[in-house]
């Protein structure tokens, strides 16, 4: 590696702290990791953030941090399976900030297992959080959008398009995303409303990584992405607010990877490293 590619940078300061002045972000899962560093770059862009999910207690030191960072910030608990509880979430961060005019479904669950010895409750579980979740987060921030002319941000993952053994619950859920945000897209657009994905390579000091690497380890991924390294929440954050605000106003529809080149590679590192340690099987 590099000296250049070890250089610490940090792409939202490159940013306007005016970029998304006035607007009113809501971001599911927004309590940690990814959509915290989302959170993170819209308050610095100058938004006002409201940030969801289901422990009130990681919502609560989230929103401390984004108060640091000088933002107007609400949260109310809500699974997001729950369509009751998260429109009620909705509606107090507009109660609060004003109408939403970002939207963000960033809320997943996420383990390795064989498709066959999973329970369907498992599969399940997974589908309704990434993909009935997404679903209600833009369903009921659509009257605020409408309003707005505002845009829906669906975080995706490489699952959606890439096969993996152990992934077939995250594989669906995510693929399902990538239609619905097109299909919104092509419905919404008539009303000024925008609708894209991001798709994440692997996040340094993120719980998704914490999973998926526990049993392959981080050198056999870092192995697998073209720049050889982990990407970091701030690249992810700086994305999400290009295409979330009026750099992005042309853009809908779109899927973009943010991945290090990962999606382009074999995933065979994690399924042999899964196999040996996870389910103690002899390869
Ligand atoms: N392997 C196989 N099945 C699993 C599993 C695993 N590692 N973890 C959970 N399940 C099954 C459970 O057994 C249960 O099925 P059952 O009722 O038939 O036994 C089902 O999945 C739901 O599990 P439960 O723990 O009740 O769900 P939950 O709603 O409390 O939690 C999860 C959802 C399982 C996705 C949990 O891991 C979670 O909260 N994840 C959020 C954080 C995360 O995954 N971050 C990474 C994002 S990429
Ligand atoms: P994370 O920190 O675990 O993020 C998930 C967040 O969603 C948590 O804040 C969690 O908070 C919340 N959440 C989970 N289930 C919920 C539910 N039912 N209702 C409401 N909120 C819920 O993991 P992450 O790794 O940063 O992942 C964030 C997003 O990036 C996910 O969409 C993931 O698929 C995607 N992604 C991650 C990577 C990566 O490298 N990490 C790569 C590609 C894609 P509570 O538990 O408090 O509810």
């Amino acid at each position: 590696m590099t000296e250049a590619q070890e250089t610490v940078h940090d792409p939202i300061g490159y940013l306007s702290p005016e970029l998304l002045k006035g607007h009113v972000a809501f971001i599911t899962g927004g309590g940690s990791g990814i959509n915290l560093g989302i959170a993170k770059a819209f308050a610095r862009c100058g938004a006002a953030v409201a940030i969801c999910g289901r422990t009130e207690e990681r919502l609560a030191a989230a929103a401390t941090e984004l108060e640091a960072l000088g933002a107007r910030v609400a949260y109310k608990a809500a699974d997001v399976r729950d369509p009751e509880a998260l429109q009620a979430s909705i509606d107090h961060a507009a109660e609060q900030l004003g109408d939403i005019s970002i939207a963000v479904a960033g809320a997943a669950g996420n383990f390795f297992a064989r498709a066959e010895e999973m329970s369907p409750n498992a599969f399940r579980t997974v589908v309704d959080i990434d993909l009935m979740g997404a679903y209600h987060t833009a369903r009921f921030a659509f009257p605020y959008l409408q309003r707005t002319r505002g845009s829906v941000l669906f975080i995706s993952a490489g699952q959606a398009y890439k096969a993996n053994k152990y992934q077939a619950h995250v594989g669906a859920a995510k693929a399902g995303i990538e239609m619905l945000m097109k299909d919104l897209a092509v419905e919404w657009g008539p009303y000024g409303i925008r609708s894209n994905s991001l798709v994440p390579g692997p996040i340094s000091g993120t719980e998704g990584m914490a999973r998926l690497a526990a049993q392959s380890g981080d050198e056999a991924w870092k192995r697998a992405v073209p720049l050889g390294r982990y990407g970091d929440k701030e690249e992810i954050g700086a994305m999400a607010a290009v295409l979330s605000g009026p750099l992005g106003a042309y853009v809908t529809g779109s899927q973009y990877i943010v991945d290090g080149g990962i999606g382009l590679t074999s995933s065979a590192h994690v399924s042999e490293a899964v196999e040996r340690e996870l389910f103690r099987t002899e390869q």
